[in-house]
């Protein structure tokens, strides 16, 4: 519980492409809510590369450290210096990528809300890669029972607290039998403890093709690393595009939002991104603060604006990224 009152100190981390647009349109919006916010800026990414020679600063690493919360948008080619590090040193453990439909974009399943509870410290991103000798690399995929443990139970918490009665682990136990067994056995074990909520298991790769072809099958996907990674991105084409979803990176002390989507180099620097996975994202930072009817404001007005087809050109509309925040603004009550 914070002591003081003063504004919520937030570090954000515009970082490459379509990052900076998104993120400002994401402030216009945190902005307008009232919430008593302070935002402080620090650099990273690729641009930050080559001006500073480091992706990520320490004065950036520090500054996330110190922050209540970090909103960062994207970076380029240096995700991996960037994002993973940043993931690993606020040991934020759970990557929370909730994916819903809204009423007037064109999509595969108007009706689809899904949520991905992936782990988010360990698996097959464990920064371990190693050329043994030339022409022949690893890459070590670390599952532990602790982190597997955390996880699902983060998975089953979010379930009961959010309404949902279905929690599926992701998996590939039939070939990574020792590393996804124990995944499945730290499920099972949380899930013996929450007898309401139903518990299924999946093969990743079927996942895929159920995800496309029954999606209405599943509630939250409980995952490893590179699973969540993959079927997160599948889940946004089955609502409308990676402009549309937003993620949280939340652990014990820290928490970090920031949208599914890249840097998106094809449309960077034209004001033409979809800014609403942004702003959902800062919805979500509301929603960690505790100002639940602020999120609420802005997640209504940003449906009102979709549905009234003042969105983007993914979305079929004409406006630009400033322009549709300042629509999504302009109908918070
Ligand atoms: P991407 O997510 O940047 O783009 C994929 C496609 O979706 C592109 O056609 C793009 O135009 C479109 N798209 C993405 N966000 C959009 C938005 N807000 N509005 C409208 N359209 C949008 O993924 P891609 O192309 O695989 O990667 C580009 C760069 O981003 C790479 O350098 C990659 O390393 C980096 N990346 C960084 C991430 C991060 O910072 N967390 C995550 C994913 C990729
Ligand atoms: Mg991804």
């Amino acid at each position: 519980m914070r002591e003081d009152t003063g504004p919520h100190q937030v570090a954000v981390i515009p970082g490459d492409g379509i990052g900076p647009e998104v993120i400002e349109a994401a402030l216009a919006v945190l902005r307008a809510t009232g919430v008593p916010l302070e935002f402080q800026r620090y650099q990273a990414g690729d641009e930050c590369l080559e001006k500073q020679g480091t992706a990520l600063p320490p004065e950036t690493l520090a500054g996330a450290l110190a922050a209540e919360a970090v909103l960062f948008g994207a970076v380029g080619k240096t995700a991996a210096e960037v994002i993973l590090r940043l993931r690993r040193e606020l040991n934020t453990f759970v990557n929370l990528r909730p994916t819903r439909a809204f009423p007037g974009v064109d999509c595969l399943y108007p009706e689809l809300k899904l949520v991905i509870v992936r782990e988010n410290t360990e698996g097959l991103y464990s920064g371990l890669e190693d050329e043994i000798t030339p022409g022949v690399v690893t890459a070590t995929r670390v599952i532990t029972q602790a982190a597997s443990q955390r996880i699902a139970r983060f998975a089953f918490e979010y379930a009961l607290r959010n309404g949902f009665g279905q929690v599926t682990a992701i998996h590939k136990a039939n070939v990574l039998q020792k590393s996804d067994g124990l995944f499945l056995r730290a499920a099972r074990a949380v899930a013996a403890e929450y007898p309401q909520i139903e518990y299924q298991e999946a093969l990743v790769d079927s996942t895929a093709m159920n995800l496309v072809l029954r999606p209405e099958r599943f509630q939250i996907l409980l995952t490893p690393n590179l699973f969540g990674d993959i079927l997160s991105d599948l889940a946004a084409g089955l609502v409308g595009g990676l402009g549309l979803c937003p993620s949280a990176n939340l652990g014990d002390k820290h928490a970090l939002f920031e949208p599914v989507h890249g840097s998106a180099p094809d449309i960077a620097g034209r004001n033409i991104a979809n800014p609403t996975a942004a702003i959902l994202c800062g919805a979500m930072l509301l929603r960690h603060f505790g100002e639940l009817a602020s999120a609420e404001r802005v997640e209504r007005a940003l449906e009102q604006a979709i549905a009234a087809g003042q969105g983007t050109t993914d979305l079929g509309g004409s406006l630009s990224t400033t322009e549709m925040a300042q629509a999504v603004i302009g109908r918070m009550p």
